[in-house]
């Protein structure tokens, strides 16, 4: 692993009792300094680890004067002679605890200022952390997170490699793409008034490349997305994209599990069960209350609108009537276990993914219901009630009553929480799953249209093929997600190839062929001649480092990650542009404020 060099022979997690008396040269940073009656001790740190440097004044008192000098950060240079430390001294816990450098060469490469921040300090704010990101690196955690991700990349470039797909890079400056997100625009000098599209994923690229005939492509493709930021989404981020040729879902799912197995057997050791568990949409939102259900714990929804077909209770009435359905959640011996408080924040939580409100009813040790709406409940609906979910005495029961789609997701929100709550994610199992099956179309009541649940070149399944202009809702896509721990880690479809079925899929979109052409006139025309059958997917990469990594959030797997408000603390970006800039693009501002004067013309640079 290392290389000699004029400033080392070893990296600093390298020197061990084999190495006594051996003459050696370490470089890196002063991790800490101590002055132990007259003797100095130096800690210093490389990317690999931690070396402890010794200085006697008694031999080498110059050598120490100037090694009191030293300060946190500085860059050193050393050479010594590795010698054991006193039985007392030894630190196990360090690979390096049983040696020490005695040192009879230190130059000082770099001072550095004071730190901003103290480097180990749990308690510095993110905010901080992100402003000092070159320093916040220097830490242990960041940079065993980006060793991970190289890590990562290197088996599934691996795996790809060996079973045919070649790598290859598709436009940053490319047209806009229709994934669902807003585009990052870039004006044209060039042309002035028109503007690029950062490619919100390489889709149509991608496409193009197997009517090339490249039949297996993949790519660690930039993507950019304009949209609501939270822990597991980047303005900017990366996905393992791919696609093939003359495939079915099947070729393309056992492609994404050998590479996410291998991934997971080299970074974790762990055997993942092959092939992954499926289930359809329709399944994953009736039983989990998600199309991406986190199935590390069991808790199942379960549909009880038979129970309450005469019911009393409004509020269960009223949502039959109206078309929807009552679902509920049996948390077996957490009846106790939920407090008031607990109890109002599942109702908050139900309420935030559009319920109308959350009942709660706890299982006494009699078998009585108690809880918000009890009263309601007749005794022949307790009894039951009681009965479809097998409880017992100690359980809790939440409900909901709501349209379909409001009910499942909702109380599969409050799923998601309680088990939180009750501690039931065992948090070091690794469970995949593939959703498939999705919709094709979503209503959308902005617009009074259908629009594409995925994207327009997504193919149905066949056998829905004849409901696409009679019953639209309905049609199935060939579409598939693979998720990890609850995560969506990435997603895919089959691709329509044939121009007839395009004009249909474009015709229940409500997109008239001369919004076609515009759109995406150039696809359209690559697919006049001889397009393959063909799919593929895109796994997204922070996700999946983030997840192995155990990390909260993909920022702590990104080298530059930007905030929620999509900025960079560090470089100050996005930031004002001089009105130079800005006349060499024939672009105005409405307001004055994004203008700079103080902004050199960069063509000056
Ligand atoms: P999709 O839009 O589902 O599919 O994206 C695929 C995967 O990319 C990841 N991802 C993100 N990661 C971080 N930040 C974001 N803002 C973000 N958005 C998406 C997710 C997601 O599952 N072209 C299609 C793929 C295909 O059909 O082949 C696409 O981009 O892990």
């Amino acid at each position: 692993m290392s290389y000699s060099s004029k400033y080392r022979t070893h990296h600093c997690n390298e020197l061990g009792s084999e190495h006594i008396g051996q003459n050696v040269r370490l470089s890196g940073w002063v991790n800490s300094s101590r002055n132990l009656g007259g003797l100095v001790f130096i800690d210093l740190r490389d990317r690999e680890g931690i070396t402890q440097l010794f200085i006697d004044p008694e031999t080498s008192p110059q050598l120490a004067a100037k090694a009191r000098e030293i300060r946190e950060e500085w860059v050193l240079a050393v050479a010594g002679t590795v010698r054991p430390r006193p039985q007392e001294m030894v630190n196990s816990s360090r690979k390096t605890g049983a040696i020490e450098l005695e040192l009879s060469e230190l130059e000082i490469l770099n001072r550095a200022k004071a730190m901003p921040y103290h480097l180990e300090d749990p308690s510095s704010s993110e905010d901080l952390r992100l402003k000092y990101r070159y320093l916040d690196m220097r830490r242990s955690g960041l940079l065993e997170n980006l060793k991970l991700r190289h890590k990562i990349s290197k088996v599934i470039r691996e795996v790809l490699d060996e079973n045919g797909f070649i790598e290859v890079e598709t436009p940053i400056l490319s047209k806009s793409t229709p994934e669902g997100a807003r585009d990052y625009l870039v004006p044209s000098r060039v042309h002035q008034g028109s503007f690029y599209a950062l490619p919100q994923a390489p889709q149509q690229y991608k496409q193009l490349l197997m009517v090339g005939g490249v039949e297996k492509y993949f790519q660690f493709a930039r993507c950019f997305r304009d949209e609501d930021l939270r822990a597991d989404r980047q303005p900017e981020f990366t996905q393992v994209d791919l696609e093939m040729s003359f495939v079915e879902p099947e070729q393309v799912m056992d492609i994404v599990e050998q590479l996410l197995c291998a991934v997971v057997k080299n970074i974790k050791q762990i055997n993942v069960p092959c092939p992954f568990p499926r289930l359809s949409w329709k399944e994953a939102m009736h039983k989990y209350g998600s199309d991406k259900p986190d199935l590390r714990f069991a808790l199942e929804l379960q549909d009880i609108s038979g129970i309450f077909k005469h019911s009393q209770f409004k509020a269960f009435s009223a949502a039959l009537e109206q078309g929807g359905l009552i679902k509920a959640l049996k948390a077996e011996g957490q009846a106790q276990k939920c407090s008031r408080k607990v109890l109002d924040q599942f109702t908050e939580t139900a309420r935030l993914y559009g319920a109308k409100g959350l009942v709660w009813l706890k299982v006494e040790a009699d078998m009585s219901l108690s809880g918000s709406a009890a009263k309601f409940i007749s005794p022949e609906e307790q009894r039951e009630l009681l009965e479809q979910l097998q409880a017992r005495g100690g359980d809790l029961i939440l409900i909901v009553a709501d349209a379909w789609k409001t009910a499942c997701e909702s109380l599969g929100r409050v799923r998601l929480q309680l088990a939180e709550f009750a501690g039931l994610i065992n948090q070091n199992e690794i469970n995949f799953l593939w959703v498939q099956e999705f919709p094709l179309l979503d209503w959308d009541e902005e617009s009074q249209r259908f629009v594409a649940v995925h994207h327009p070149f997504t193919s149905p399944l066949d056998e829905d093929l004849q409901l696409l202009q009679s019953k639209p809702a309905e049609v199935r896509a060939k579409a598939y997600d693979v998720v990890l721990n609850g995560v969506e880690l990435g997603g895919g479809s089959i691709r329509i190839h044939r121009p007839e079925l395009q004009a249909q899929m474009f015709k229940s979109l409500g997109i008239s062929d001369q919004e076609a052409k515009l759109l995406f006139g150039h696809i359209l025309e690559a697919f006049s001649y001889g397009a393959p059958p063909h799919g593929g997917l895109a796994i997204g990469l922070d996700r999946l480092v983030m997840l192995l990594a155990g990390a909260k959030s993909i920022r702590e797997v990104i080298a530059f990650p930007k905030t929620t408000k999509a900025s960079c603390l560090m470089s100050n970006s996005p930031s004002a542009v001089s009105p130079a800039q800005l006349e060499e693009l024939g672009l105005s501002l409405e307001t004055e404020e994004g203008l700079s004067d103080q902004i050199l013309d960069t063509k000056s640079h």
